[in-house]
């Protein structure tokens, strides 16, 4: 089964449009047997989302302590407490607009398994950075005392920065063996920690510019089994056809 996470970012802006989206993408969803979506939209709107059947909800971050005088944060048990399933950690935005290192993304991970959600870690190269250090350092960082059972709760989303399409990506699309070859660098450096068995089972999607006319692209190897989509999941006719051809690949 393929899992779509969408990520609004910072839109829309009014709880009416996120309502209306929520609801357009979960009458396409429920329709289609083969995937399972998470949307994942700004914190503000998750009270008025509910999640149902195949059409799940998660935070866009979480804080890495679990509950105090931290002024603006949320915790990942206010995210379970709105019925989130999933949180992104370590975006590629929260990294460079926020500050966030691997250690806090290392925090914010173990927050969110204390706090029962699963995390989608995400990781990627900026331009002209060679993928393999950085790619290597985000992981072996970002999962430091992780246990194997932990792992398992854990879905790793490749996104190069500069394939994303708007704000700090250039929008160039990663080519899809561009994306397969990130892939199998991700199983070896998490075989190298937990070992084959283990890496070969963990969920790897891809994000960066996909939309509904290439998304078969980046589906067509069992090694990448999810997508991690920004613009394309803000427009509910554009999501829905993204939804469907996904659907139809049956995963
Ligand atoms: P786009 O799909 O708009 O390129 O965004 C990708 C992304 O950052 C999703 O987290």
């Amino acid at each position: 089964m393929a899992f779509i996470i969408a990520n609004w970012k910072m839109n829309p802006q009014k709880a009416s449009e996120a309502k209306a989206l929520f609801e357009a993408v979960s009458s396409a969803a429920k329709r289609l047997n083969n995937i399972e979506v998470a949307v994942c939209p700004p914190f503000c709107f998750l009270p008025f989302l509910k999640p149902k059947k195949n059409i799940l909800t998660g935070g866009q971050d979480l804080f890495w302590e679990l509950q105090g005088a931290y002024t603006g944060e949320i915790s990942g048990k206010m995210l379970k407490d709105l019925e989130c399933d999933y949180v992104i950690i370590g975006h590629s935005e929260r990294r460079l607009n926020a500050g966030e290192t691997n250690e806090i993304i290392n925090a914010k991970l173990q927050a969110a398994l204390k706090s029962d959600l699963k995390p989608i870690l995400c990781v990627g190269e900026k331009q002209g950075e060679e993928l393999g250090p950085v790619i290597a350092g985000q992981l072996e960082a970002g999962l430091k005392n992780i246990s194997k059972n932990q792992l398992r709760d854990i879905a790793i989303a490749y996104e190069p920065i500069w394939a994303i399409s708007s704000g700090l990506g250039t929008g160039n699309p990663c080519k899809p063996d561009e994306a397969l070859s990130a892939a199998l660098f991700i199983r070896k450096i998490l075989t190298n920690l937990y070992g084959r068995y283990l890496a070969e089972k963990i969920k790897i999607a891809y994000g960066g510019s996909v939309d509904a006319s290439n998304v078969g692209s980046y589906l067509q190897n069992n090694q990448i089994g999810g997508l991690l989509v920004g613009g394309a999941s803000l427009d509910a006719d554009e999501f829905r056809k993204l939804l469907e051809k996904v659907n139809d690949l049956q995963i």
